[in-house]
């Protein structure tokens, strides 16, 4: 298995992400789903596996702390695409992670945050499917540098499909813009990547695309991708 996913993903550096998409659905079927935080690379996703398949399998990690202009945009996308969104939620409501835990958790301990609210969510979610298909781009981060366009997941254990790997920030709103598809309004406030309100703020002249994310701490990943 591991093998030819090593081998098939080489072959896929010359694809387009609407080819890897329509391989993704034709290998993996009702098992495969896309992990959307709205983000501008996750719609592209969106208007991309809808124009492959009537039935298209997409899943968001609701937090509850998500913005309100992300809030609209999930349903503008069910209006316009005519699809319904799973919003995958934590065990606990924002009180009762206050009660357990402290006010703002994501103030002093911002990573039990995103694991009670993102990856245990994301784990329970994942483990009855075969793939799931990301956003990530290769030139976001050092880690992601070195993601497959498809590999196996050893954190979530199943196959984890990238087929925007090799674009650029650039590449993104080319397509958005050229395919008419909506985006977050916050993009062009000064905020390339969007999460949480209280991780979230706009990036300041010479910042690069993520500084916005999590930007007085340490902090650059919220535990979703290795
Ligand atoms: S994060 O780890 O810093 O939050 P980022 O915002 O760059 O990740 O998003 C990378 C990819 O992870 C997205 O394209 C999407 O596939 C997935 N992802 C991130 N946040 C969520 C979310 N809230 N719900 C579903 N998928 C998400
Ligand atoms: Fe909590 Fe911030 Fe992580 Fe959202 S991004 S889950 S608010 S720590």
């Amino acid at each position: 298995m591991g093998e030819s996913l090593e081998l098939t993903s080489r072959q896929m550096e010359s694809w387009s992400a609407s080819d890897i998409v329509l391989w993704a659905l034709d290998h993996y079927g009702d098992g495969l789903w896309l992990a959307s935080s709205f983000g501008a690379e996750d719609m592209v996703l969106i208007d991309l596996m809808c124009q492959k398949t009537p039935h298209p399998h997409i899943f968001t990690l609701d937090t509850g702390l998500l913005f309100p202009e992300t809030y609209d945009l999930i349903k503008t996308v069910e209006e316009r695409y005519r699809v319904s969104i799973t919003r995958v939620v934590p065990e606990l409501t924002l009180e009762e992670q206050k009660a357990r835990f402290q006010d703002a958790l994501w103030q002093q301990n911002p990573d039990l945050c995103c694991q009670l609210r993102k990856v245990m969510p994301l784990e329970r979610f994942l483990q009855d499917k075969k793939a799931w298909i990301t956003g990530i781009r290769r030139d976001q981060t050092t880690v992601r540098a070195a993601s497959p366009i498809v590999g196996w997941d050893t954190r979530f254990q199943l196959v984890k499909i990238n087929p925007l790997a090799r674009w650029t920030y650039r590449d993104v709103f080319r397509y958005l813009v050229a395919h008419q598809v909506p985006y977050n309004p916050l993009h062009d406030q000064g905020y390339p990547s969007i999460g949480c309100v209280p991780c979230t703020r706009a990036i300041r002249p010479g910042e690069a695309l993520r500084d916005g994310r999590w930007a007085e701490k340490e902090k650059t990943e919220c535990g979703l991708h290795q």
